[in-house]
């Protein structure tokens, strides 16, 4: 069973001992931005990334949202090599004022939160083995850049991700902060969304998953309204397909209704 991968950093460590899994305690800030170099990428490791794209972007029309779609043609990563972060850093501050930070892996909660807040994503510039194009147990930069960075530029979503990471770094009540952590889950990860055309998929988890994708959005998987009273009473499984799944109705109201929860908690 395939199984998502996520770049919250509330992951306990996956199997073995495999150092991606392991959050890091940030003793120095992350580059950002232009100071991000392009890594020395070997040919096989741009080929993964090539047939990683090639095969998700065929799997996204009539089941990705519009709005992450139209974040992917603004971004116009690059399809045949692995886009350069300072790049993309670039793109997005021009179209919603984030940056991207370039991060070694999982981030230690607060560091990561802490990112967010300040309207950068910390990102990973190394690609998964071809041996895991259908799991990883981290994030890699396919997840983080094709998954993550199209949904950031679309400006709504931008301010909700932000409000995340600021209500994260305000939470010091640890049941406040679980029911937080899934609501992060179910909706930057693994959120639907209700378009004009249908049901669609803007979680970066099943986006990023071809396997997921492909399971989302069928009538195996129950559909609930992304309420963030019952989002945050949902506990979710990391080794499975998620179900149930929440659909928000609009980025406007994902915003809307977070500041509602986030206000009742004293978060904002
Ligand atoms: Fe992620």
């Amino acid at each position: 069973m395939p199984t998502p991968i996520v770049s919250t950093p509330s992951n306990p460590p996956g199997p073995g001992d495999d150092p991606r899994c392991i959050p890091h305690k940030l003793n120095a800030p992350l580059p950002v931005g232009d100071e991000c170099p392009y890594p020395d990428y070997t040919t096989e490791e741009q080929s993964v990334w090539r047939d990683l794209y090639a095969r998700q972007v065929e799997l996204l029309p009539g089941r990705a949202a519009d709005e992450f779609l139209t974040g992917l043609a603004a971004l116009a990563l690059e399809s045949d090599r692995i886009p350069a972060l300072a790049a993309v850093s670039a793109r997005l501050a021009r179209a919603t004022g984030w940056r991207l930070a370039r991060t070694p892996g999982l981030l230690d909660a607060h560091d990561f939160f802490g990112y967010l807040a300040r309207r950068i994503f910390p990102c990973t510039d190394y690609v998964r083995g071809r041996h895991e194009l259908d799991y990883t147990p981290a994030p890699d930069c396919f997840h983080d850049i094709f998954g993550h960075t199209p949904m950031i530029m679309h400006p709504r979503f931008a301010d909700f991700y932000q409000k995340i990471g600021q209500a994260a770094l305000a939470c010091t009540d640890p049941a406040v902060e679980e029911g937080l952590t899934r609501i992060y889950w179910f909706t930057v990860e693994f959120g639907l969304i209700r378009n004009p055309g249908g049901l669609r998929i803007y979680g970066n988890g099943i986006i990023s998953s071809s396997g997921e994708t492909l399971h989302s959005l069928t009538d195996q998987v129950t559909k609930l309204p992304a309420v963030p009273e019952r989002i945050a009473a949902q506990p979710y499984d990391i080794w499975h397909f998620q179900d149930p799944l929440f659909v928000t109705g609009s980025f406007d109201e994902l915003e809307a209704e977070f500041v509602r929860w986030a206000q009742a908690h004293r978060l904002l």
